[in-house]
Parts: structure tokens; sequence; C-alpha cells
């Protein structure tokens, strides 16, 4: 730095204080680096002095929030036609859904066109003279406001509002239209569960299959102390819905001497000792999967819940809402089957589960 404060690497005709201005209010003090250069001469653009050049972006403009419109339009008509199941080739991006594929490019569409229309708009036909404010006390003094209020008036005004009519309308229509997207999916909150949350696979009849060696379970294959897992015959793993099925058929068998059956009811609905519960934690829907064979307490893993088996599926202990639902099993031929479906919803509790 020399005495003067003045970079000694930087030209000089780099200096603000040092360079051409044409703005009347610009210092060009050569004494003083720091002076204010003032704002550059306005330029102004094509659509500032030719009418047709306005006409032409004020036709952009508005056929941009009109893409806008038709976007949203498409979106709507999309997600009501597209089968959700549908796939499509899209290069580079390879087999996707159809669905998903029209409604993010339509949606994009809509957002993209209302912002480029505004960008458009902004740059073209919005003033663009720079203008310098004073800082003035944060205090909204009445003058202060009506100062505001008649800036806001003139912004209105250098904007076009309302003037460009057509800009206008075509906006508000665009800005209109966009949120019916959001709306539109709402729709994905249905359709309502109707009775699926109450009913399962099993009824009477339905022989128990065991999960692992999907072969029908006979009453020796249960042994005293051990833990086996079951499933609805039928119910196969290569289902499409097998997934969701077997998140509410799914069983736990084990064998208890009946003298050590506390509830008389369980008792009944078991079969030489045998009982079947779901498997499904009443808290929230956790796989049971642990077994305490001296207590015939099971425990969920997720929150602890300890249900005991030798007691109608208890709580004992943890969160758990309610008792693990009992199937009815009965054996028929040699082979352990349902005696009846589940008499209450198996899972998690709900709103209308009484
Ligand atoms: S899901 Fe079983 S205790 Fe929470």
């Amino acid at each position: 730095m020399s005495e003067t404060g003045r970079h000694e690497d930087v030209p000089e005709e780099t200096l603000p204080g040092e360079r051409e201005t044409a703005h009347e209010g610009a210092v060009t003090t050569a004494e003083n680096p720091f002076a204010d250069p003032g704002l550059p001469p306005h330029e102004h653009r094509a659509q500032d002095i030719d009418d047709r050049a306005a006409r032409r972006s004020e036709r952009t403009v508005a056929l941009l929030f009109v893409v806008s419109m038709i976007a949203t339009v498409a979106f709507i008509a999309s997600y009501v036609a597209i089968p959700i199941e549908r796939n499509v080739y899209i290069w580079p991006l390879g087999h996707i859904s159809a669905l998903n594929f029209a409604l993010g490019l339509t949606l994009g569409a809509a957002l993209f066109c209302i912002g480029a229309g505004a960008v458009h708009w902004a740059r073209t036909l919005m003033s663009d003279e720079e203008v310098a404010d004073e800082r003035h006390p944060i205090e909204a003094a009445p003058e202060v406001k009506a100062k505001v209020m008649a800036d806001f008036a003139q912004g209105a005004k250098e904007s076009q509002v309302g003037r460009r009519k057509l800009i206008r309308n075509t906006m508000f229509g665009a800005l209109a239209l966009v949120p019916l997207s959001g709306v539109v999916l709402l729709r994905d909150l249905g359709p309502l569960p109707g009775n699926k949350l109450r009913t399962t696979n099993w009824k009477k009849g339905v022989r128990l299959v065991n999960q692992s060696t999907n072969l029908p379970l006979r009453p020796e294959d249960i042994a005293v102390g051990s833990l086996t897992f079951a499933k609805p015959e039928g119910l196969e793993e290569d289902d499409e819905e097998f997934a969701e099925k077997i998140a509410k058929d799914a069983l736990m068998l084990v064998r208890i001497q009946p003298q050590n059956i506390k509830d008389k009811h369980e008792l009944s609905w078991s079969h030489e000792g045998i009982v079947a519960y779901s498997k499904i934690c009443t808290h929230v829907g956790c796989p049971i999967s642990l077994y305490e064979q001296q207590t015939h307490h099971v425990l969920c893993p997720c929150h602890q819940s300890t249900f005991d088996l030798s007691d109608g599926g208890r709580v004992i202990f943890g969160p758990a809402g309610h008792a693990l639902p009992q199937l009815h099993i009965t054996e028929k031929d040699g082979f352990l089957e349902a005696a009846s479906g589940f008499e209450e919803p198996v899972g998690p509790s709900f709103w209308e589960r009484g």
C-alpha cells in the first residue's frame, strides 16, 4: 500500500473515483478515490422505445402462462388417465413409471412456465431504471406510509399490470390452476380401507402351512417349547400381494401342556395344547419373534411389548394396547386347519376398531 492508501497493483482506471461517469450526481474528483461513482446512464431497451417489441414481449409472456395452464390440465389428465402400473422406456432413464414421468414433466413445465413468464415480464416490460433511495428511520411515519403507498401505486403502474390485461389475466389463470395439482393429489388419501383392516385370509377349513418349509402342518410337527410360524394354505411368496397379505395373516404356534393354559376360552380354541396367535404385534405391527418357553411369553423386538400365550395372549408388559388375537384351530385328516377366521382385527389399533 502507498501512503495515500491506494494499492499499487490496481490499475488506476478501475478505481471508483477515477472512473468516467455520465451520471449527474456522480462525484468525479480525482482527489477522493472513495467517492460515489453514481449510477451508469440508463439505456433504454427495445421494448421501452418500440411498441411492437413491447407487444411481442407481452405475447411471449402470455404464451408462457398459457403453456403453464395447459401443463396443469395435462397434469390432472395424466393423474386420472394413466394406470399406475404402466411403465415406459425413457432414454437415458430406462424403464420408469409412466405416471410418475408424466406428473413430473407436466408439473415441472407448469411451474417453469410461470417462473419464465414472470422473469421475461420483469426483464422486458417492467421498468428497469435504477434508483437510489436514502436510508431513513424504521418508524413508519404517516408521510412514510403515504410514500410507500405512492411507490406501490407507481410500481403497479410501471409493471403495467393494469394496462397489460392479457398478461394479467393469463397470469391469474396460471396461478389459479397450479394449486389444483396439489388438490388432485389428495385423492391418494383414499379410497377408504373398508373392511380390509378387519379381515384376513383365514377362514374355516384353511390349512396351516409351515412358513419355512411350505408344507401343511400336522399336530406332531409342533413340539413343546418351539415357536412355529404359519401362513394360510394358498398364499405363495410369488403372489403379487404376498407382503400385504402376510402382514395380516402371519401366525405363530406353540404347544403348551393343556393344564398350563390358564384361559378357558383359549383352551377351547386350541388343539392338543397347540395354540395359534397372530404374529403381528398389537402396538404398531412389528412381527413378534422371541419366545420364552418356560413362561410362554412372547416378546416384540420393537418396543418390548410382552404377551402371555398361556393366558389369552394378554399384554403383561409394554406399550401394546390389547391382547394378541387368537385363531381357533382344529385338526382334519391329520392336518391343522382353521376352525374359523379371526374374530377381531389383527395388528395395531385403529380409530374405529372398537
Ligand atoms: S410394535 Fe411391538 S411393541 Fe411396538
